[in-house]
């Protein structure tokens, strides 16, 4: 790609017009080269915080004009590298955008500036008795803009839904500068080509989000979590199923294989939980809604299900607090497992009902290139992530033979309905592997649709596909 390389006179550009919101020093730009995604280090030339759209459609404009490469970030917890400013230029730092700017009770809908804390949105219009389910893992540090950016989903999308599914109208900023709404703020909308829904999950390669409007429900008043330990980590997954089938929709629904717990256990030592040698996985079950006696009943037919399944004894959380423990040992799973050994993460989907199929191909396909991989995620959508583990593995096999491996899984698990990624989107480090989940005709279609809305490519570049 041809972009203009910044200048001396591009950052007394920037400088001026956006003083004390512009870094160039060595610390900066390394610390804006990255985000979650394995040790990727890309420093861009700048880093800009706007403050307002006007702002980020005046750094637009002028980018767009001279053919500087501009690419947006959030909080910088991705895990696919969609924030890696991997052509250098300009990083747009949105962690300026950190104002909730209504909640709008009598309609059920907030607006909020992108660089809100995903979980300190669910907070505020909780206090409203409102609530926005959307979860990822990293809640507490995430931004909703990246949330929407990415479609992120977690635990709780398996009864609620992913970001999209919340996300009503959008204000954006395009390549060029200018500044428009994508739609309406209304529940049904038939109105034209939906682009609120194009750009939600468009990884920030097609336009600046500045303002979102999301759709609330009520809060659920009552959960019931439980924890339950299998001796066969394929009957766990077949487990899952079992219980939509038996007519529950269980409010988080996640697998994790026993090593994902025994490497989470040490960073969370107040989780006090048996895991016998023989515990091969763990589903953690939960239920929500608001009547305690209809929950329990749910629970009492989840248990008869489970009786099929071969389970150890099944830990009920007591309290708020204990519950608490469970969801926090589970959110840190990703993270305790990554600090073991260099890794990659595989974000795989598929038909729920496939689930036991998906976890086996990525077991015979580990033993066939002998690697290891560390499985846990949200078993009731089918969404596995895969750790694979580097440990004593050659640098040689690393770096060039287990994309290959990579790829056999990806193509099991096209066969069997599903996809490349569920939640953690493609960004930098799935882009390899999109002609398998994609032809030449639909890969063009998107190449297209990009043009349009990013006419000189300065967005974002060298992403998705
Ligand atoms: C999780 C993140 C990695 O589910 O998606 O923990
Ligand atoms: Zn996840």
């Amino acid at each position: 790609m041809n972009f203009k390389k910044i200048n001396a006179q591009d950052i007394s550009f920037f400088e001026k017009n956006f003083p004390n919101r512009c870094f160039y020093d060595a610390d900066s730009i390394k610390e804006y080269g990255h985000d979650e995604t394995e040790d990727l280090n890309f420093p861009p030339d700048v880093v800009l915080k706007p403050e307002n759209t006007l702002e980020v459609s005046e750094i637009m404009k002028y980018c767009f004009e001279n053919n500087i490469c501009v690419t947006p970030a959030g909080a910088r917890t991705g895990l696919s590298g969609g924030m890696l400013p991997i052509f250098g230029g300009v990083l747009l730092s949105m962690e300026k955008f950190n104002k909730i700017l209504d909640i709008d009770e009598k309609n059920h809908q907030v607006t909020t500036e992108p660089g809100v804390i995903t979980q300190v949105l669910q907070n505020t219009v909780k206090e409203k008795g409102l609530f926005y389910p959307p979860d990822p893992a990293s809640k507490g540090s995430c931004f909703i803009g990246g949330n929407v950016s990415e479609n992120s989903g977690g635990p709780k999308a398996v009864k609620y839904g992913v970001t999209k599914d919340y996300v009503l109208n959008l204000e954006i900023v395009l390549p060029n500068g200018e500044i428009m709404w994508t739609g309406a703020n209304v529940i049904k909308n038939a109105t034209g080509y939906n682009l609120t829904q194009l750009i939600t999950g468009s990884e920030g390669t097609l336009a600046i989000i500045t303002k979102i409007v999301l759709r609330l429900i009520p809060h659920p008043t009552q959960d019931l979590l439980m924890l339950v330990p299998f001796y066969d980590a394929q009957k766990a997954c077949e487990a899952v199923a079992a219980i939509f089938q038996a007519g529950i929709t269980p409010s988080g629904l996640e697998f994790m294989e026993r090593d994902a717990i025994l490497w989470t256990l040490p960073y969370e030592p107040e989780t006090v939980i048996e895991v016998k040698d023989s515990h091969q996985a763990h589903l953690l079950i939960e239920v929500d809604g608001f009547d305690q006696e209809v929950l329990m009943k749910e629970c009492e037919k989840i248990m008869d299900v489970l009786a099929n399944f071969d389970t150890y004894e099944i830990l009920f959380a007591e309290n708020q607090a204990q519950k608490d423990q469970l969801w926090k040992l589970r959110r840190k799973v990703g993270e305790a497992v990554k600090s073991h050994s260099i890794y990659k993460e595989e974000d795989t989907v598929v038909p729920r009902f496939a689930l036991p199929k998906c976890l086996e191909a990525v077991k015979t396909i580990g033993a066939k290139y002998g690697f290891k991989s560390v499985c846990y995620g949200h078993a009731g959508d089918g969404n596995l992530h895969v750790n694979i583990i580097k440990g004593d593995l050659s640098d040689d096999f690393w770096d060039n033979e287990l994309s290959k491996a990579i790829a056999e899984i990806f193509v099991e698990v096209i066969k069997m309905g599903g996809t490349i990624s569920g939640e953690h989107g493609i960004g930098l480090v799935q882009k390899p592997y999109m002609p398998l989940a994609f032809s030449e005709v639909q890969l063009n279609l998107m190449r297209e649709i990009k043009k349009v809305f990013d006419t000189k490519g300065i967005l974002n570049p060298g992403k998705i596909f």
